[in-house]
């Protein structure tokens, strides 16, 4: 019993610690590690069993600098409809600092937010199989098995959609890697060994998302 009181200990320190990570050393990831974490992707649950992910182990640095150029074309894109639409304007509504907050913007639809994937020493582009019915809850278990393994190791990762959004970005990385028609190019998880680690993004409270037996009764009380 003891054993197990520590590997849940240890389960849930894995996952309180995971971060998105995009900042990495030129360390590259040991082969052991790179197995580790791909032996997490494929024992994930998957609707039926039917197991649609694919991987392709991307460590090339010309390859990842044309995911990466891709990646900043699709973020650049991604922000700049928030930003025309107001909904950017809306999630920083709070901020008071106008001066920041036109700096931020300027990053975020720059697209330099997902360039970084050129600098991960590894990227796993993961690949799902168009015709399984489950195939985005699929491959999305089996790439959040990847990110906790990741940390267990020690290493650091991000799942960045940023390049797979716009269909034209993704028929270019699929002609880039050779992915066959009948799969698509769903995400890209960089991976390295990091250099910093960013502060813990905020999470809704429990209170706020768990409901008792029917929508709105809260099953937990708001803690004092
Ligand atoms: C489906 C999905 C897509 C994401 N795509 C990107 C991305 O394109 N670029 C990026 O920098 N981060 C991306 N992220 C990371 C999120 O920004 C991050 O998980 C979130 O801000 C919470 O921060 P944390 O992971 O450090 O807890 C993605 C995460 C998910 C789950």
């Amino acid at each position: 019993m003891t054993e197990k009181y520590n590997i849940t200990e240890a389960a849930m320190k894995i996952i309180q610690d995971r971060r998105s990570i995009r900042d990495y050393s030129d360390e590259p990831v040991s082969d052991e590690d790179m197995r580790m974490i791909l032996e997490a992707g494929r024992l994930a649950p998957s609707g039926e069993n039917a197991q649609p992910w694919r991987f392709i182990i991307v460590k090339d640095e010309t390859t990842r600098k044309r995911l990466g150029a891709i990646a900043r074309g699709g973020s650049g894109r991604r922000f700049t409809a928030e930003y025309v639409t107001k909904q950017m304007h809306e999630r920083f509504a709070t901020m008071e600092d106008e001066e920041k907050k036109k700096k931020i913007f300027e990053k975020l639809t720059s697209g330099s937010v997902s360039a970084f994937l050129a600098e991960a020493p590894v990227n796993i582009v993961v690949c799902g199989k168009k015709n399984v019915w489950d195939m985005p809850y699929d491959t999305s278990a089996s790439i959040e098995n990847m990110l906790l393994m990741a940390t267990a190791l020690g290493l650091g990762a991000c799942w960045v959609i940023a390049p797979c959004i716009d269909i034209r970005d993704e028929e270019r990385l699929k002609e880039l890697l050779g992915v066959p028609e009948e799969f698509k190019i769903v995400s890209i998880i960089a991976v390295g060994h990091p250099t910093r680690y960013p502060k813990p993004r905020p999470r809704m409270e429990m209170h706020e998302l768990v409901y008792a037996e029917r929508w709105d009764e809260a099953y937990y009380r708001e803690e004092a």
